[in-house]
């Protein structure tokens, strides 16, 4: 939907790189007669302190980094489709004066300060997309604006096309999460659901209804926050941490009980600030029915997450599942390391999805 470069690559053939603090995903998907199948994935983690806040930081180990991957993969795409979150992107559902949509881009430009937190748009990178006719008012229209600053964006940018890929279409973590779910879960008409991507360092939440985002919010929290926990009580480096986080402590079982458990009381903040972004959404918005929340990110695999927040909110809450309608390439993948990858995969196949030309 973020076509920053409006580039129209003359080929259907997009690849999915979902650039996460923790780890880099690759993910390609085709288009065949019998659906869409994920042909090939790949990550490769991200040393810390390259990506902070959703800032890119160390340019070099980026670029360097998405090299072995392509190495790791064997494969190296010609346009790749990323994305941006955080607290840097901008992203607000607004009311609009009814217009022709060539007029919508220099208005939004010229009155920028009216729908958005900058004054001047000339360093700015911004997209739009038209919802449609406002419910309440004829004479208005529901608009989608994503913005971002040009030197937050161009070193993201800068660093994957070095790497030796053009970047055809720059979207957003929660418009990828979205791209997925319709995909895979066909919702009803006025269906309201909730998709949370907890990822390493950001939480990006995003309530759904008739295709579009209704309520959107990032907050940086993320799987770190319990790695460090884990770092503080046993005494062990970062990585080692995330190593007991995804393989256990290699004790007996009643200790590996008791380390499983111990996750979830790590988790603690980002499921208050979930609870609180969710009964925030429910105080503003009259009281409408959420019918389930759908959990994605390498940090929707801390167990027991899903029933805890099941628990603490009242609605029904799931790890989303990317292959209830999409096949995978048994050939290159078994159905464990898809498992074990799960939700993780979640932002890469959104963004595999996306056509040129795509809104
Ligand atoms: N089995 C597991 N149990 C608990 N947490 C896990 C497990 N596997 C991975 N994680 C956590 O998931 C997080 C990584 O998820 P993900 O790959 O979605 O993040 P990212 O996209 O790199 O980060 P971000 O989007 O926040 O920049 C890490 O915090 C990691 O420790
Ligand atoms: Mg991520």
């Amino acid at each position: 939907m973020f076509d920053i470069k409006s580039l129209f690559v003359g080929s259907k053939k997009l690849v999915g790189l979902d650039i996460g603090s923790r780890a880099i995903k690759m993910a390609e998907v085709l288009d065949t007669p019998k659906g869409y199948l994920l042909n090939r994935f790949s990550q490769i983690s991200l040393p810390t302190g390259v990506i902070v806040d959703g800032m890119l930081v160390e340019y070099d180990v980026l670029t360097d980094t998405i090299k072995n991957l392509f190495k790791q993969a064997k494969f190296k795409p010609k346009h790749v489709v990323t994305s941006l979150s955080g607290q840097s992107v901008i992203v607000k559902r607004v009311n609009i004066p009814t217009m022709e949509e060539s007029e919508v881009r220099d208005m939004i430009h010229d009155e920028a300060s009216k729908y958005l937190p900058f004054d001047n748009m000339d360093d700015v990178d911004f997209d739009f997309q038209i919802l449609g006719e406002n419910e309440y008012n004829p004479n208005q229209m529901d608009a989608l604006i994503v913005a971002v600053k040009k030197d937050y964006i161009e070193p993201f940018v800068d660093a994957i096309e070095n790497a030796g890929v053009s970047v055809a279409i720059m979207d957003v973590d929660s418009f990828a999460i979205e791209n997925m779910y319709e995909v895979n879960y066909d919702p009803e008409e006025n269906d309201l659901d909730v998709l949370i991507n907890i990822g390493a360092s950001i939480t990006n939440i995003n309530v759904v209804k008739n295709g579009a985002p209704i309520f959107l919010r990032d907050f940086s929290l993320g799987g770190n926050v319990v790695t460090e926990a884990i770092q503080e009580k046993f005494g062990v480096s970062f990585e080692e941490a995330e190593k007991m986080k995804e393989e256990g402590t290699g004790g007996d079982e009643t200790a590996e009980r008791e380390f499983r458990e111990s996750l979830l009381s790590f988790a603690e903040v980002i499921c208050l600030e979930i609870e609180r972004s969710v009964d925030y959404f429910r105080s503003t918005s009259g009281g409408e029915n959420i019918k389930q929340i759908l959990l994605s990110g390498g940090g929707a695999k801390i167990p027991g997450l899903a029933t805890d927040l099941t628990q603490r909110l009242n609605i029904d809450t799931d790890i989303i599942d990317p292959f209830r309608k999409l096949e995978y390439n048994r050939k290159n993948m078994d159905e464990s390391y898809i498992e074990n990858m799960g939700p993780a995969v979640a932002v890469g196949i959104g963004l595999a999805l996306r056509r040129v030309g795509d809104k």
